[in-house]
């Protein structure tokens, strides 16, 4: 099996329907209406109803377990499908809502990695993403209790949610003050919104990757900068077709940017919602093997790891 690694993966993106059920049941909660289909599967339409329909699962969450259970339950999967290393986003909202100390919430997480470390030989490590749609006064306030409160595993900042609202400078004191403290930085970008996203991010953020960016294809200019920059990728190709940004795996820019000379990582964002994997994103890239094996190094290099645990991860996976 080709070893992997993985950047972008949410992790209440991660939860199957199964286990949805098993998290409302253990919390003596009705699974929330209409999120589950007569399928089996998640049931959403477009991109604002997909980010509706995560929050929904969101909900079954309620306990410190629960969350260590989740991030358990996906490294598991993760490591049976040859990865080796996995860098959960975490946004800590959930959590607040419940009135769950950040702290608790962490150890927690921390359970779940050292399990699956444990068992597997895994290894995972977390980045604290902010929601675009709730403003930038949530992202900073996160941010600050990120940087006081510091944990061994933490080691990024991101941003997800809705793209279309508010522009990347609004969030720059947050992304400052955790680049400033020594944190990695991503922003999702240029995955619903075009170039001009991209070039925002990149022009306003202290970032060394963006989540998606793959309508940078759309700009050959912007592709040169990422190259030139070394900005690397975070590729959800799966997501990206079952979010209808492109009509099929074919029409995805996946070949044109690795032909540009843009650094791009494989990931499969929110898997159960995509119908897809980590296993499957390798699996269906249109990549040869020599390739792969290059992109897990990219992955691992670019990766907010520290040094010594990238140095380990690289020796383990080969040349
Ligand atoms: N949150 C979880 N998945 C996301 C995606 N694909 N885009 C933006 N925000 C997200
Ligand atoms: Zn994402």
């Amino acid at each position: 099996m080709i070893p992997k690694a993985e950047l972008h993966c949410h992790l209440e993106g991660s939860i199957s329907p199964a286990l949805a059920r098993e998290l409302a049941e253990r919390n003596r909660l009705d699974v929330p209406i209409g999120l589950i289909g007569e399928g089996g599967h998640y049931v959403w339409k477009d991109f604002l109803g997909f980010l509706s329909a995560y929050d929904l699962v969101c909900t079954t969450l309620r306990t410190p377990p629960d969350f260590g259970d989740v991030i358990y339950s996906y490294l598991a999967s993760a490591a049976r499908q040859g990865a080796v290393y996995v860098e959960m986003s975490c946004s800590p909202e959930r959590p607040a809502t419940l009135g769950m100390p950040y702290n608790a919430w962490l150890e927690a997480l921390e359970g779940g990695i050292d399990r699956a470390r444990r068992d597997f030989g895994i290894e995972g490590r977390i980045i604290i993403i902010c929601i675009r749609h709730r403003g930038p006064e949530r992202a900073l306030s996160m941010v600050r209790t990120m940087v006081s409160e510091p944990h061994r595993y933490v080691v990024g900042f991101g941003m997800g949610g809705d793209e279309a609202q508010y522009r990347p400078v609004d969030f720059a004191p947050a992304y400052r003050l955790a680049h400033d403290k020594g944190f990695g930085c991503t922003v999702h970008a240029g995955e619903v919104l075009g170039p001009e996203s991209v070039w925002a991010a990149i022009n306003d953020l202290p970032v060394t990757r963006i989540g998606h960016g793959v309508r940078s294809a759309e700009d050959p200019r912007l592709m040169a900068e990422l190259a030139r920059r070394g900005i690397v990728l975070e590729v959800c190709p799966g997501s990206n077709v079952a979010l209808g940004i492109y009509p099929d795996r074919a029409a995805h820019p996946l070949h044109r940017l690795i032909e540009a000379g843009v650094p791009v990582t494989l990931n499969s964002d929110d898997p159960p919602f995509f119908h897809t994997t980590l296993g499957t994103e390798y699996d269906e890239a249109g990549l040869g093997e020599p390739q792969l094996r290059g992109i897990t190094h990219t992955a691992i290099a670019a990766s907010f790891a520290d040094e010594g645990t990238k140095q380990k991860l690289l020796g383990e996976i080969g040349p």
